[in-house]
């Protein structure tokens, strides 16, 4: 794969996609003294990268192939991709995704105009079910990642960071089956030499990289939970393991509940909707801001196409771990006003109530008392703290009450 091959894909989709944004990031925590900028692939046409790769492709198929249709399998993003470009050539695309797929992608790719078909339990399984259906009606099949068209097209991701940041010093994508970091990877050595840091971050969940590029070889992992449904790839594809390899591009890993917190900073923050794809990097880095070389870094926000359901869950649990969000406990004297008396601690100290829950019939409670349960919005672990003391300072027995969200994706929920 040459930088040559990149640039006659950017030539190829002049006009057919959008050259997106590269803005200077918001001071995140841990990266206040970083040079951070972000690649808002998010804004893409389709809300992924994922459409540079699927029209490149679509580019070079002679036009009687093209006549017949093309089928691709994919979690969402690729499936749209190939959707929009098979439309803008008026060829019919049929895509196969998991039945556990993220309903908001589906919608999306029948509203392009595809056939979707739901079939398998994850990813791998889609795509067996679609290699095979390609060849029994003759149409070409369109990979994710694994094939120098996808890879060329997605590789203008790092094209356009480098002609418009000639002095990167490091760009850090998520990882799946790999096309992404792939391609970047080969327009940044093409451009920015060896000094520029190829970075590749993957869910703990996930974690087929690191192993593949330490081994040389492709590495299979279980089928993956994680709430990055974009990067839930069992195996990274032969070919971007093979550029990643010469290319040596590093391998790091986050935990889901990091990624939740990137996609939360990203918007309050920088006002940017990730889905967690796309906010890995940022996890990656505020996880190991102390592997950082100086210079301008950046971040690719790869997708931004977060199931509405999905995106309330990643809100609550970035208020959570931002310390924003306080459940406390107690057991209250059920006589008149008590309730009243306790509240008031709350709103002096300017916490704003969300729920609350009041129970007589409570575990715990003796036959005179209540139990209260009552959720406040706070300004941070600071004002948590003072909340806290202010209720023991005036003598109530309180209980603060862990919350601890699950942000695995559901299986038959949005993942893939
Ligand atoms: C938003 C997003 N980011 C990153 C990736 C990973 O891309 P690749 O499979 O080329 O590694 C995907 C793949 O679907 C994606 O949808």
């Amino acid at each position: 794969m040459t930088l040559e091959q990149i640039r006659g894909a950017a030539r190829s989709l002049a006009g057919e996609i959008l050259p997106t944004p590269l803005i200077r990031a918001p001071r995140f925590p841990g990266l206040e003294s970083v040079e951070l900028y972000l690649k808002l692939e998010n804004l893409q046409w389709t809300g992924s990268f994922k459409l540079r790769g699927a029209m490149n492709c679509l580019a070079h198929l002679p036009p009687e192939t093209l006549r017949r249709g093309v089928v691709a399998a994919s979690a969402g993003n690729h499936a749209q991709g190939v959707a929009y470009a098979g439309r803008a050539r008026g060829i019919p695309v049929t895509v196969v995704m998991a039945q556990n797929a993220s309903p908001l992608k589906v919608a999306a790719t029948r509203s392009l105009g595809a056939t979707v078909i739901l079939q398998g339990s994850n990813y791998d399984e889609a795509k067996q079910f679609a290699v095979a259906l390609a060849e029994r009606e003759d149409r070409a099949f369109i990979p994710a990642f694994d094939d120098p068209h996808v890879i060329a097209g997605q590789g203008t991701v790092g094209l356009e960071i480098l002609e418009a940041l000639p002095a990167t010093a490091a760009i850090v994508a998520g990882v799946g089956g790999g096309g992404l970091l792939a391609g970047i990877a080969v327009a940044a050595r093409a451009l920015g030499g060896p000094r520029v840091r190829i970075i590749g971050v993957q869910p703990t969940g996930v974690d087929s990289f690191r192993p593949a590029i330490e081994a040389g070889r492709v590495v299979t992992v279980a089928p993956p939970r994680t709430f990055a449904d974009g990067l839930a790839t069992r195996e990274v594809g032969r070919l971007p393991l093979e550029i990643l390899r010469a290319a040596r591009a590093e391998a790091w890993t986050v935990e889901d509940p990091e990624i939740a917190r990137a996609s939360f900073l990203l918007l309050e923050q920088a006002k940017v909707l990730a889905e967690g794809a796309g906010s890995a990097p940022l996890a990656g880095l505020m996880k190991h801001a102390d592997r950082l070389p100086d210079g301008p870094i950046v971040a690719v926000v790869s997708g931004g196409n977060l199931d509405p359901f999905v995106l309330d869950r990643v809100l609550w649990y970035g208020l959570v771990a931002e310390g924003r969000l306080l459940r406390l406990r107690a057991l209250l004297d059920d006589r008149p006003g008590q309730l009243n008396r306790f509240l008031q601690v709350a709103t002096d100290q300017g916490a704003n109530i969300r729920q609350i829950h009041h129970e007589r019939e409570a575990p715990g409670g003796g036959p005179t008392e209540v139990r209260v349960e009552v959720e406040l919005e706070v300004e941070g672990p600071d004002h948590a703290g003072r909340l806290v003391e202010a209720y023991r300072g005036s003598g109530w027995n309180i209980r603060s009450v862990p919350l601890v969200p699950d942000l695995r994706s559901d299986p038959q929920g949005t993942g893939r």
